[in-house]
């Protein structure tokens, strides 16, 4: 597996498994099959009330803990110095773990500088072994930057094909930050799977579009974290690496890109009311 180094030096797979949309008894067998296949990389978080399926489906594995690099995320329920602690430890105790690999914040609302320090005790008290943040676009994400004592590691975003992220890519390399992509297939929006580019590269190279997807976005250097729930799936989007696109197949799959979001936008006040009204 391809790794990835993070600004504090630790190694990360660059190709792992998200159970967003996996309720907590499906997951315990997911992620136990996801091992199986060979993922070691399982990205969680506390918003998708599965973390005791993972922690459960790590222990039924029998795949030892230290070579699997596990994620979580807290939710803005939680935000705030002391909440977030607290929730830390919840989450722990959910996974049956001491420690997470990467932790971060799920979203940019709330007292998200309260849970960022907590997220910087963790890590010193080696409850994580980084951090970092999820959904902070270019404008919260800078702010964070230069008032935390800790670089995030990690900024997990929106991107796929239709969504490249570019200009936010460059800012996060300023920041010496890894890009980690969610929804790496949209969620298969925009007829993501039959797409004509990805379906012609991928007859070249007998792969399906979803491994073409994949391997670009792995080849520009993105963290992906793809979910399926069924494991003929976790197997195809696991195998991209026995072959590589050409500049010409890049350059061709970069004019995809729409640089905008295919579900939300933080800087629009709606999508914000409907994010914090998650939370209440
Ligand atoms: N930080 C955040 O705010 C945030 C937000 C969203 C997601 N995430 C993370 O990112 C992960 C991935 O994103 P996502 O789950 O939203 O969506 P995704 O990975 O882009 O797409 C998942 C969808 O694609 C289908 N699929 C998977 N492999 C396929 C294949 N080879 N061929 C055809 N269809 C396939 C799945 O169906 P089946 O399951 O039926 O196979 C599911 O409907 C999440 O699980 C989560 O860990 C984070």
């Amino acid at each position: 597996m391809e790794t990835i180094k993070l600004n504090n030096g630790i190694e990360m797979p660059i190709l792992g498994y998200g159970v967003f949309q996996v309720d907590s008894e499906e997951c315990e067998r997911c992620v136990t099959d996801a091992l199986d296949v060979g993922y070691r990389l399982i990205d969680t978080a506390q918003a998708y009330y599965n973390e005791e399926g993972v922690g459960k489906g790590i222990k039924n594995s029998g795949v030892k803990r230290e070579d699997i690099f596990l994620v979580t995320k807290v939710w803005i329920a939680n935000a705030g110095e002391e909440k977030a602690a607290a929730s830390i430890d919840e989450s722990l105790r959910k996974l049956q773990t001491d420690y997470v690999d990467l932790l971060l914040v799920h979203q940019p609302f709330g007292d998200y500088y309260g849970t960022y320090r907590a997220m910087e005790k963790a890590y010193k008290t080696g409850k994580a072994r980084s951090i970092g943040v999820s959904n902070f676009y270019p404008d919260r994400f800078i702010d964070l930057s230069h008032f935390c004592e800790i670089q995030p590691a990690i900024n997990q975003v929106e991107t796929h094909v239709f969504q490249q992220q570019r200009p936010a890519r460059e800012i996060m390399k300023q920041y010496n930050t890894q890009i980690m992509a969610w929804g790496p297939f949209a969620e298969g929006k925009n007829n993501m799977f039959k797409n004509e580019i990805l379906v012609s590269i991928g007859e070249k190279y007998k792969k399906s579009s979803a491994q073409v997807a994949l391997r670009f976005l792995t080849q520009e250097g993105i963290v992906v974290i793809p979910k399926s729930v069924k494991k003929e799936r976790m197997e195809q989007n696991f195998n991209i690496f026995d072959f590589k696109l050409t500049d010409e197949e890049i350059q061709k799959i970069r004019t995809l890109d729409t640089g905008k979001s295919l579900f939300f936008s933080h800087y629009d006040p709606e999508t914000v009311e409907m994010i914090i009204g998650m939370a209440k």
